[in-house]
């Protein structure tokens, strides 16, 4: 077990006056009563107010950094074009903490926070206060079941390691995002020649938590399997399984959602495609891959086999899955890297308005009778019916509306 004097940082420690935390939440955890009526719903300055049902499979993403140290061809950040990456930059860190605390003195929670989207949330230079201050706003306040971090782990220095090894009672789940097991293919597939410094910064990561004993975060070794790089399954398999066992960490592999639990996972996943044309196509490498490995895929695969264009169900992400991008934009999906669906911005408007407006009520009222005429961006997605996705149900939209 971890041992105190090892810990770098206590993840259960209370929410005190002190340097990491903005003014709202040292407001949040001294009051306990709502106190006005903010926007037609009760502003609450007490500790957390639970005024609406946490949604099974909800998770909400911020956007640390849209920058990347790579450039993978299956990723939208390969595309300098793309206007997501006209400006680039970071969060704000106050911008972060002011979210956790909108979000615990609303009694607003989601199963996953998600702390990356179109870019490496390592690059942010203050980084391990947002991890920090996201688990102790999970562990104060029940705002987030779980923290899931993906990375590159091009900077995954020693500084980070320490910051990231911890022994909060919230589980956190680390993806490291590798896609290849050699130089040239990872050259070929992440568009950078960085393969010896991940797979050194990874490792020095493995020892170190397996040296302290830290409970989390959980590392899991992604490869997105492709047609450029399916042949390279096993191999994976096998590299990250070692790289485990050598150091005494417990190991397992799975195809498509990653279990609970906290033990390591070599994690393969599929490809997600820009036409349903080729999602069906990476959709059979994937299924062939896992088969030969021998490794089960989730019976929700069967959904993604036949891809259908018109879109006509009730996309879950009006309700469950919001995304902040690095500039305070919060938009329904994290398909939408253009911000065709925005709803506003954290840089004017607390979260806890802008996620209940009157606009977003509207869209989910349309988006229940699977009514998408007024939002373009989702009248073609095939998502809904891919493994990479999290469902609704008519009872779950019902629950959210009856909610106060
Ligand atoms: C966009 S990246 C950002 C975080 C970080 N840079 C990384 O690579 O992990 C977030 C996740 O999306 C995955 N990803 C990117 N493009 C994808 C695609 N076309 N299909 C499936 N997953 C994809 C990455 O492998 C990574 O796990
Ligand atoms: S490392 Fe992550 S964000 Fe960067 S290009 Fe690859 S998948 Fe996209």
């Amino acid at each position: 077990m971890w041992g105190t004097a090892l810990a770098s940082w206590d993840p259960e420690a209370p929410l005190h006056p002190n340097a990491e935390f903005g003014l709202q939440f040292l407001v949040a955890v001294t009051c306990s009563q709502p106190t006005i009526q903010c926007d037609g719903r009760p502003q609450c300055y007490g500790k957390s107010v639970s005024l609406l049902p946490r949604l099974p499979g909800s998770y909400l993403v911020m956007e640390l950094a849209n920058r990347c140290s790579l450039a993978c061809v299956h990723c939208a950040v390969a595309d300098e074009s793309h206007p997501h990456f006209d400006a680039t930059g970071y969060m704000d860190v106050e911008m972060a903490e002011d979210l956790f605390s909108d979000l615990a003195a609303h009694g607003i929670s989601f199963d996953t926070l998600i702390l990356f989207w179109l870019g490496e949330p390592l690059l942010h230079p203050e980084f391990p206060r947002i991890w920090q201050a996201a688990i102790r706003s999970a562990g104060a306040h029940g705002t987030f079941a779980k923290v899931e971090l993906h990375s590159n782990a091009t900077h995954l220095n020693s500084r980070f390691t320490a910051a990231l090894l911890n022994e909060s009672h919230i589980p956190q789940v680390l993806h490291f995002s590798l896609d290849a097991t050699d130089r040239d293919r990872y050259l070929d597939v992440k568009g950078v020649d960085r393969y010896d410094t991940v797979v050194s910064n990874i490792e020095n990561f493995l020892t170190e938590k397996a040296r302290i004993g830290a409970r989390w975060p959980r590392p899991v070794f992604q490869f997105i399997v492709g047609s450029n790089n399916v042949e390279q399954v096993p191999a994976f398999q096998q590299q990250w399984t070692e790289a485990c066992a050598s150091r005494g960490l417990p190991v397992q592999t799975v195809a498509g959602h990653v279990p609970h639990g906290e033990d390591a996972v070599v994690f393969f996943r599929q490809l997600d495609c820009p036409t349903k044309e080729e999602q069906s196509a990476e959709n059979a490498v994937f299924r062939s891959a896992m088969t030969k490995l021998d490794v089960s895929i989730p019976p929700e695969a069967v959904n993604g086999e036949v891809v259908a264009g018109d879109n006509h169900s009730v996309c879950a992400g009006f309700w469950k899955s919001p995304v902040v991008s690095w500039d305070g934009a919060v938009t329904t999906c994290t398909r939408d890297s253009h911000l065709l669906n925005q709803v506003g911005s954290l840089s004017d408007t607390p979260f806890s308005t802008l996620w209940f407006n009157e606009s977003m009520r509207r869209r989910r009222a349309a988006v229940a009778k699977g009514d998408y005429s007024d939002l373009s961006v989702c009248q073609s997605c095939f998502i809904p019916r891919s493994l990479n996705y999290t469902g609704i149900t008519a009872e779950e939209v019902r629950s959210w509306d009856s909610s106060p």
